[in-house]
């Protein structure tokens, strides 16, 4: 059996062989962090279960360390209260709230984050506190300050990251307020996504700072922006080509909704075949068209519901083989989706690194090739 020592050298290896680890200064920091110490008992998920049944990995038992090692998200709470140790039974259910991101995805992001010495960095969800505590390590405690807004997953994360030597600035509070307080911080990185960059952070981050952030939604579609702060409340930056996706801020998240109740409308052929919102970039494209709908259903039979109107849309086969489409209710979602799918498209559905994003007090728009491209605006 590998000791922790042994296995974070292996990690650190395979992140290095894959091209992951480029820089000397965060594999030093792989080889150092014990991310058993931050973890402990979690879930994992049962292959094939729908909806996804998690089983508690408890700490001690066989695979349990492996599991540690494995580049994989560890899941540590579900539903924003169960966590591993509260499950009675073999399984549980939820949507997951909080987790251990994957040790490549958290590095690729630092370096992305391109942070360096003396740079003072705000993370927003701090989680299990391992990237956090990666952070300590390359760019020093005193550089670091980390938000968390559940307080039962904050207190462990300050646990965790006392009992790995690490002392960085830890607040329990909303992250999307930034840093109560205040302060000017060269850079921030969420490792929660957001529907729209809060405006506090960019009065937070100094002009000429940065920010690396997912963009998300309602409809489960994820992007990741990396902006440069311009002014004060001001940034431009750009989409990377890396799919990365994360939990939604959780007062981001879909407001409580009743059971949707699919009602007659108006029914017509697509002019775009609905099988392409279940591509990376075309259901992101999608998000970006109607940031107000949840997206549900799969495949030719996509369903739309926006939640402030009660607006739906839904595709189906039609009787000669051809997509159609019923909407009903004050905004014509599908017709809103199928004209920036149709630009995309035009384009020649480009990924997402092709898009830009640019934020000010008078709006938030990400835009497609070039900022006079085309564009939506984002729901803030
Ligand atoms: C994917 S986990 C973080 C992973 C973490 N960085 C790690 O390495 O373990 C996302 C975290 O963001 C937290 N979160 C959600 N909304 C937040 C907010 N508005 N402010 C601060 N933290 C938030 C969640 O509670 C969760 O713990």
């Amino acid at each position: 059996m590998s000791t922790p020592v042994e296995l974070r050298a292996a990690l650190a290896d395979r992140l290095t062989k894959d091209g992951t680890l480029t820089e000397h200064a965060w594999e030093s920091a792989v080889r150092a962090v014990p991310r058993e110490l931050f973890v402990g008992t979690y879930f994992t998920p049962l292959a094939g279960s729908v909806p996804t049944s998690y089983r508690p990995v408890r700490k001690g038992e066989p695979g349990w360390l492996e599991g540690i090692y494995d580049d994989l998200t560890l899941v540590t709470q579900l539903d924003g209260r169960t966590g591993p140790e509260d499950t009675a039974g073999e399984t549980a259910t939820g949507v997951p709230s909080s987790s251990s991101t994957l040790p490549s995805v958290v590095l690729r992001m630092w370096q992305q984050l391109d942070a360096e010495a003396g740079h003072r960095v705000l993370e927003i969800g701090t989680g299990t506190g391992y990237s956090t505590a990666l952070g300590a390590h390359r760019l020093g405690d005193g550089n670091i300050t980390s938000i968390e807004y559940d307080p039962v997953i904050g207190a462990a994360a300050a646990a965790a990251i006392k009992a790995a030597e690490f002392s960085p600035r830890l607040i329990i509070g909303d992250g999307l307020r930034g840093d109560p307080g205040g302060g000017q911080y060269d850079r921030l990185i969420a490792t929660c996504s957001v529907r729209y960059i809060p405006l506090s952070w960019l009065h937070q981050v100094k002009p000429g700072g940065r920010i690396l952030v997912t963009l998300s939604g309602w409809s489960y579609a994820n992007a990741l922006a990396l902006l440069d702060v311009t002014a004060p409340g001001e940034a431009t930056g750009r989409f990377l080509a890396d799919p990365t996706s994360f939990m939604i801020a959780r007062p981001h998240d879909r407001p409580p909704r009743p059971t949707l109740d699919l009602l007659p409308g108006e029914e017509r052929p697509t002019l775009i075949d609905p099988t392409t919102l279940d591509s990376w970039t075309g259901g992101w494209v999608a998000q970006l068209a109607a940031p107000g709908a949840i997206r549900m259903g799969a495949g030719g039979q996509q369903i739309l519901w926006d939640l402030a109107t009660g607006s739906q849309a839904r595709t189906a086969l039609g009787p000669d083989n051809g997509w159609t489409v019923t909407q009903r209710g004050p905004v014509a979602l599908w017709d809103q989706v199928e004209r920036a799918v149709q630009s995309w498209q035009t384009a020649g559905e480009p990924h997402q690194d092709h898009f830009g994003i640019t934020v000010s007090a008078t709006g938030q728009r990400v835009w497609l090739g070039a900022e006079d491209g085309p564009s939506w605006n984002l729901p803030i």
